[in-house]
C-alpha cells in the first residue's frame, strides 16, 4: 500500500478520534499513548510522519532512545482504548493491559492490533517547538508553560487492517 493511499480518511480519524503512538525503547521496554496532531509528507525526498509529543508524557520518554515508532488508527471501534491512553499515563498503568500490542513488520516498536490504518517510521530527526518562536495567540491557547518536541520518522511501511 502507498503512504498516500487513504491518506485524507486516515488524517480525519486521527484529528477527530485519534490514533495510538507506540514506542519500544532500547531496552525493550513499550508504551502507547493517544495522538492527534501528526504531519505527512516529504522531506529529504523521503515519505515521513512528523509527531508531536509533550515532554512530561511517558512516551516522551521512550521516544528519548528509541530507533522508530508506529501510527495505528482505527476506523471505528477501539474508542475505550484511545480514552484511556489519551488520559492515563503509562507511569500508572500497564498499556499492554489495555491494548494488543503485536510485532510491526519493519521496525522494532509494535502496532496495536485492530486497527485500520498503520505507519511503521524509523526516527530521522528529534528537535523542540521553542516557546519563544510560537505566536502569543496559540501559545496562550495551547500552552502551560510547556511545549511540544517534536519527533519525525521515515515511513517505512504502510498497511491497512490485518
Ligand atoms: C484524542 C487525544 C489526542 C491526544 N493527542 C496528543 C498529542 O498529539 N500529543 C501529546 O503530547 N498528547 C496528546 N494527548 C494526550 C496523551 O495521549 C496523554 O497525556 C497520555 O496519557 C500520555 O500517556 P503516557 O504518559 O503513557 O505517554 C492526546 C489525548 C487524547 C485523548
Amino acid at each position: 500500500m502507498k503512504w498516500h493511499e487513504n491518506l485524507d480518511e486516515m488524517m480525519q480519524h486521527l484529528a477527530k478520534t485519534g490514533g495510538f503512538l507506540t514506542v519500544r525503547d532500547e531496552d525493550g521496554k513499550v508504551n502507547t499513548m493517544t495522538i492527534s496532531w501528526g504531519f505527512v509528507g516529504y522531506l529529504w525526498n523521503i515519505p515521513q510522519f512528523l509527531t508531536v509529543v509533550r515532554p512530561q508524557r511517558y512516551t516522551r520518554d521512550f521516544l528519548a532512545t528509541a530507533d522508530s515508532f508506529t501510527i495505528s488508527v482505527p476506523f471505528s471501534g477501539l474508542r475505550d482504548e484511545l480514552s484511556i491512553c489519551g488520559r492515563q499515563s503509562g507511569r500508572d498503568i500497564d498499556k499492554a493491559a489495555v491494548v494488543d500490542f503485536v510485532p510491526a513488520k519493519s521496525v522494532s516498536s509494535p502496532i496495536v492490533a485492530g486497527c485500520d490504518f498503520y505507519y511503521e517510521c524509523k526516527i530521522t530527526y528529534r528537535d523542540e517547538l521553542h516557546s519563544s518562536k510560537i505566536p502569543p495567540d496559540i501559545y496562550k491557547k495551547h500552552y502551560d508553560g510547556d511545549w511540544h518536541d517534536f519527533f519525525v520518522g521515515e515511513i517505512v511501511e504502510t498497511y491497512g487492517a490485518q
